[in-house]
């Protein structure tokens, strides 16, 4: 067993008390006691809806080498049977570590932030570096207060190079976070009404996202979207930050990580591009402009923490798309194929403009349609119903046929819609399915997109059940 943690280190980062016999140490680090590995130490986290001082028996059960638990809370847990280290509280506790992480590390460091392709992002960055390095990266889109110190307290000593996801919902929750990260490298992939009920326009959140630069280290280097229509104002705080190395990326004559040339297909992207005067050219094995935008942050950063790009442009071909962010599938209909979009893990109207560009990209067969099925985008506040009547104009402006819509703020774009496109609207996920499964025709291609907590997974969940999938052009994860 490998130890990510002597208790010895361990202990000492977060000035916690032992309690009984320590291990040698820890092989990893967990806050749920259902995903935790035996050997892992469990940080008891409260969260939410839940505190994990609740579970501390599962976890010890699920084979815990160490507890991590708070000095108000020992006296409830009653006798435990594994060792244990007492803190004041857990989550700055984590934080301790998460900065001993830090501080050990000699791991090249990039953070990810931005209102659509943070995950995206940090994943092609996890798959490319992986091929000149050992390479540590945030799971799922742990990018929150507990999961940005999470990751960094899960970093392993000997990284070459570590990519964080660094997310936000409010003004002043990306400082704290990158303050620990401290990366030399910092992406901000594209700025967008995200969350925009918490915010009163695109320039606060862009002022918000500009946080990520305080964090940087002395010398590291801001990368930004040169395309995008917020450039301008976050260049500005960069440099307002300190930060002497801006550069851009995208279409843009003046971008330093500059487009050349681009070539959309259904299932990959072929792309020349320009990296700080270096011409080089790459098939990115997934489609879709949005993921030719974020590769060329990729091609950029890598760059900058010194990979080589020749390996990093090969390691391109075999990108895939992720679960609910655009995999696809082949769904078996017994009078032929129907692909489906899975889209269904987030949306707001920049990543829908994403998604439906990626729809009208791909060829549908015989009789197919073209189907979007779209569910709410959540979390916009007061825009929220002219931002979803605006997705009209998006989808006549493409070859969508024909539509499903579910959700209560999905009507303002029921209404919205001209009546030559053909529109199911239901209230609901539950009402909308039945409805779906029965449209769909051999030779179509649909289309999954909606806030996750609209539930459109189901959708997904539903079709494959009912047409298992011949065959996915990408991986699962
Ligand atoms: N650069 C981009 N611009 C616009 N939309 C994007 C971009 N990258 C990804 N998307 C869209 O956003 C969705 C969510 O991507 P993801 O990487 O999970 O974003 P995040 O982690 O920022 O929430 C994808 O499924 C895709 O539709
Ligand atoms: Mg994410």
């Amino acid at each position: 067993m490998s130890l990510l943690w002597t208790s010895e280190a361990l202990v000492a980062a977060m000035d916690g008390r032992p309690l009984g016999p320590m291990p040698d140490g820890i092989s990893g680090i967990s806050i749920d006691s259902r995903s935790l590995q035996p050997g892992d130490a469990f940080f008891a986290i409260k969260g939410e809806a839940m505190d994990g001082h609740d579970f501390a028996t599962a976890a010890i059960k699920a084979g815990a080498g160490v507890l991590v638990v708070a000095e108000g809370k020992l006296p409830s847990l009653g006798r435990l049977t594994a060792p244990i280290i007492v803190v004041e509280d857990v989550l700055a506790a984590l934080e301790k570590l998460g900065v001993a992480a830090r501080a050990r590390s000699s791991a090249k460091i990039i953070a990810v932030t931005g209102s659509a392709g943070k995950t995206t992002t940090k994943e092609a960055l996890r798959h490319v570096l992986s091929a000149v390095g050992k390479v540590h990266a945030s799971a799922q889109s742990f990018n929150n207060h507990w999961g940005v110190p999470l990751t960094l307290a899960r970093m392993p000593d000997d990284c070459d190079y570590a990519v964080f996801e660094i997310g936000m919902n409010h003004p002043g929750e990306i400082r704290p976070l990158v303050k620990m990260v401290r990366p030399h490298v910092a992406i901000v992939t594209m700025i967008a009404a995200a969350h925009l009920g918490f915010f009163r326009n695109l320039d606060e959140i862009a002022r918000a996202k500009a946080e990520i630069f305080e964090g940087l280290e002395p010398d590291g280097a801001a990368v930004l979207n040169r395309d995008d229509a917020r450039f301008k104002l976050l260049d500005k705080m960069a440099h307002a930050a300190g930060v002497e190395h801006v550069y851009g990326f995208g279409e843009n004559a003046r971008s330093t990580f500059k487009l050349v040339k681009c070539e959309l297909h259904a299932d990959h992207s072929d792309i020349a591009a320009r990296i700080s005067g270096h011409d080089m050219i790459a098939r990115i094995g997934a489609p879709g402009r949005h993921m030719v935008q974020n590769v060329l942050a990729v091609l950029g950063a890598a760059h900058l923490v010194g990979a080589d790009l020749d390996k990093i442009a090969l390691a391109l071909a075999d990108l895939s798309a992720e679960r609910g962010r655009g995999k696809r599938h082949v769904l078996r209909h017994p009078k032929g194929p129907i692909t489906l979009i899975d889209e269904s893990y987030n949306a707001n109207p920049a990543s829908m403009a994403a998604a439906m560009a990626l729809l009208n990209a791909t060829p549908v067969t015989g009789e197919g349609r073209r189907i979007a099925v779209l569910g709410d985008m959540l979390e916009l506040g007061d825009h929220s119903a002219k931002l979803h009547a605006a997705l009209a104009d998006l989808i006549v402006g493409t070859g969508t046929q024909t539509v499903f819509l579910g959700g209560p703020e999905m009507r303002a774009l029921a209404e919205a819609l001209p009546s030559e496109v053909k529109t199911e609207y239901r209230a609901g996920v539950d009402d909308l399915k039945p409805v779906l499964l029965a449209a769909l025709q051999p030779g179509d291609v649909v289309m999954i997109k909606s806030s996750k907590g609209i539930g459109f997974a189901k959708l997904v969940d539903a079709l494959l059940g009912k047409f298992p999938a011949e065959s996915a052009t990408s991986k699962q994860t």
